[in-house]
């Protein structure tokens, strides 16, 4: 049988002078193990991380069964900057990092000294692949005057060029602060997040034109008819989503600040537009309470991903064994790149000091009984 299947993606390219062409790319997503298979893979895991002082880092978009054994072995399940400040605290050795090549990646930057594993090195992100460095460095010439705000999915060639790293959790405040200080942004690389946080606060920003091959795919159309079918239930919105479908969310915000919302808010049905694989968290945390998902197909649907990020996918149990017995798919970067690029993120974690960044964010609109 074959172990993986693959998987022929099309994302945006933005093109120097404007508009967008589309490019392509694979993800490999290994086939579902039996529970004999599981149960085997799943003890030599656990006594690989005690081995090698190794501990688990995963995202909530990764298969369920690596999200329960990063907390059965006292890792973590979390959004970006939670799996960044999770990784930077913990003592171990060896972080093992379950997403996507940008998590890795800052989790190498964070902590020259551990050892940084993934399941799979070429689990990326179109958001990534969207925004090459050299083009990237190029806008940035072209706007010297800006402030450089780039989003935790790129890379580290990329964060090298930047002032300043945010995730989702944390984009809002940090760009009110600088919008604060008078300053002007060049920010990149998903243009829906831009947007969003562009009319939050009323920023000067340049957006680079990328995008999230899943968020982008959630229809406003479809959404409002489904909303109609759940006239109690809330929408649960990440703001990688294009603009129209966050017009209609109750709540916008990073994968755990929506997880808190579904857990707090008292409604009984919940609308979640954002990758499925957030839905094992949810009923976990919300159980008794009704997830619906987003619609991603409709009259202008192409379905790029289905809800379901096909890099985040790749990541799988018999992966994560082979790289805890073997010690192979380490992640590297170039000393003087990483130098660069710590730069920004340290300053994104030194603002989020304090900060209650779980919490629902201040844009949850019309909250009440369902
Ligand atoms: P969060 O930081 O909200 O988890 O988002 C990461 C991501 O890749 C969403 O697509
Ligand atoms: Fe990138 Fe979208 Fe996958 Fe997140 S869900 S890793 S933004 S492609």
């Amino acid at each position: 049988m074959m172990n993986v299947t693959p998987i022929k993606v099309e994302f945006d390219l933005p093109l120097k002078g404007g508009g967008v062409s589309t490019a392509q790319a694979w993800a490999r997503v290994p086939r579902e193990l039996d529970a004999v298979e599981k149960a085997a893979v799943k003890a030599n895991i656990r006594n690989g991380l005690k081995a090698e002082d190794a501990v688990l880092v995963a995202h909530y978009y990764v298969h369920p069964d690596l999200q329960d054994l990063a907390e059965e072995t006292g890792g973590c399940v979390a959004d970006s900057l939670e799996m960044a400040r999770f990784g930077n605290a913990h003592p171990a050795k060896t972080l093992v990092v379950a997403g996507v090549r940008f998590m890795g990646e800052t989790a190498k930057i964070l902590n020259p000294e551990k050892r940084v594993l993934m399941p799979e090195l070429e689990a990326t992100c179109s958001l990534d692949l969207g925004c090459p460095p050299d083009r990237f460095a190029a806008f940035c010439d072209e706007h010297p005057d800006r402030v450089v705000v780039v989003y935790a999915n790129t890379s580290a060639a990329v964060k090298a060029r930047a002032d300043w790293m945010v995730t989702s959790s944390i984009a809002l405040p940090i760009v009110r602060h600088l919008h604060a200080e008078g300053k002007k942004i060049l920010w990149a690389p998903d243009r829906h997040l831009g947007a969003y946080i562009q009319a939050e606060t009323g920023a000067d920003m340049l957006l680079w034109q990328g995008a999230c091959i899943v968020h982008d795919e959630f229809k406003a159309l479809e959404l409002e008819a489904l909303m109609a079918e759940h006239p109690g239930a809330k929408v649960l919105v990440h703001p990688e989503s294009p603009a129209a479908v966050v017009k209609l969310a109750d709540v916008v915000g990073s994968t755990t600040q929506i997880i808190r919302a579904a857990q707090t808010l008292p409604a009984r049905t919940f609308i979640v537009a954002t990758d499925k694989g957030i839905l094992h968290k949810m009923r976990a945390l919300a159980p008794g309470k009704t997830f619906v998902e987003a619609p991603t197909a409709g009259s202008s649907a192409t379905c790029k991903s289905c809800a379901h990020c096909p890099w985040m996918a790749m990541n799988g149990l018999a992966g994560l064994a082979h790289v805890l017995e073997t010690g192979a798919n380490e992640i590297h970067v170039q000393p003087a790149i990483a130098s660069d690029a710590r730069h920004c993120i340290q300053r994104m974690l030194d603002f989020a000091k304090g900060m209650n960044l779980a919490a629902p964010p201040s844009t949850v609109k019309g909250i009440g009984p369902a």
